[in-house]
């Protein structure tokens, strides 16, 4: 072989190699490289934000170390845009070479998170959005859930309707995977008492002209109505809801997310309203008070379900990270850890299913003031279906 020859063998082995090898550098020293993909603007952005401090505030509770390596932020404002969901997951990916991906909120950019991890290989944790398939068909020894399955708190709600003796029940969502599957959920529980959702009703995400279909709810008189909105859209729809007077006569059920770190702007329309959650503002517990206090103290704020989920993210790496003593090449032991963990949260303990999602008690809440109280487990360790997940 000519000199040429050997040195063009040598180069397409090389390149041959590299593109086996993660791009960003799995290592055992230096800082941990976390890139969190979170709605910073638009109506998820309370969320977002919440969710960012929930995750810091664990990592300095641990002198700013996770697995004795620190920690080192790159951060992406993904708009809860699915459209520029994979642009947006690349920057951190491929231009800041990320070690872990933490997000999103939007369960549509988070589908598109959990594809590029799955090609890239990159551990993922997701800190809220529910996207069933992700812990169902797109199920990923590297992508673990730190929050909840949209169908687990809609399932919890039409469990607790139905005792309730809700026999006709209507819907209304925006029209993307969060919404549809949680009226899904709700109506899986439902039915389990004989009741019925008799008419599902949507509008296109993030939109909140809701007028025509309050009148259309008015109409038809259900027993009660299911409304999956959060942020911004669940405050606008939970005062039109009272402002068109149906909370007098037709009872708003939700999941948690109606009313979680909202109530402030809701006032007087969202008092008394009953919710399903994985979390409950007043639970009496020195982890749960400790946690609301040292939040508080950090950052002049009552804390919500999304800081509670982002403090839970950072747990569930520190736990992995432990095993290994830090080292991301030790990745199958990592993410094996990370399954294994029972994690210590503000919301109780809670297992990882093999799937990566929480198995977890569901809590009714009511609202009372600003907080949203503890009424009572409506379903105890509720596991997803995990349909479709096969590892
Ligand atoms: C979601 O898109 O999965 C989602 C967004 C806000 C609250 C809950 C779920």
């Amino acid at each position: 072989m000519s000199s040429t020859r050997h040195v063009l063998a040598a180069i397409a082995t090389l390149l041959a190699a590299s593109a086996t090898i993660p791009s960003h550098a799995q290592s055992a020293t230096g800082p941990i490289k976390i890139g969190l993909m979170l709605p910073y603007t638009g109506t998820y952005a309370g969320l977002g934000h919440a969710i960012e401090n929930g995750f810091k505030l664990y990592v300095q509770e641990q002198g700013g170390k996770l697995g004795g390596r620190e920690i080192q932020y790159f951060k992406v404002d993904d708009e809860s845009d699915p459209s520029k969901a994979t642009d947006n997951v690349n920057k951190l990916i491929k231009r800041d070479n990320v070690d872990v991906l933490v997000g999103t909120v939007h369960s549509g950019v988070a589908l598109a998170m959990a594809k590029a991890a799955k090609d890239s290989n990159t551990l993922l944790i997701i800190p809220n959005a529910g996207a069933d398939a992700i812990t169902g068909p797109m199920c990923s020894a590297n992508i673990v859930r730190s929050s909840f399955s949209n169908w687990q708190p809609g399932y919890a709600m039409g469990v607790v309707a139905g005792q309730k003796g809700v026999k006709r029940a209507m819907t209304i969502t925006w029209a993307y995977a969060a919404g549809n599957e949680s009226v899904k959920g709700f109506a899986e529980g439902l039915e389990k008492s004989g009741g019925k959702v008799v008419k599902e009703l949507t509008l296109p995400f993030p939109n909140v002209e809701f007028q025509a279909l309050l009148t259309e709810i008015a109409a038809q008189k259900p027993d009660a109505v299911y409304a999956f909105f959060a942020g911004g859209g669940a405050v606008k729809f939970v005062k039109d809801y009272a402002a068109a007077g149906l909370n007098k006569t037709i009872p708003l059920y939700g999941p948690g997310f109606l009313t979680d770190g909202t109530l402030e702007a809701q006032g007087a329309s969202a008092q008394n309203m009953l919710t399903t959650l994985h979390y409950a503002d007043n639970l009496d517990t020195p982890r749960n008070n400790n946690f609301r206090k040292a939040y508080a103290i950090a950052y002049k704020a009552q804390p919500d379900v999304y800081a509670v989920q982002g403090y839970d993210a950072a747990q569930i790496l520190a736990n992995g990270l432990k095993a290994v003593g830090g080292d991301l090449s030790k990745r199958d032991q990592l993410t094996a850890a990370m399954h294994k963990t029972v994690v210590d949260s503000p919301r109780g303990k809670f297992t990882i299913s093999p799937a990566g999602n929480p198995v977890q008690d569901i809590y009714l809440r009511q609202v009372k003031g600003n907080n949203n109280e503890f009424r009572g487990v409506a379903v105890k360790a509720l596991a997803d279906p995990a349909r479709g997940c096969k590892l």
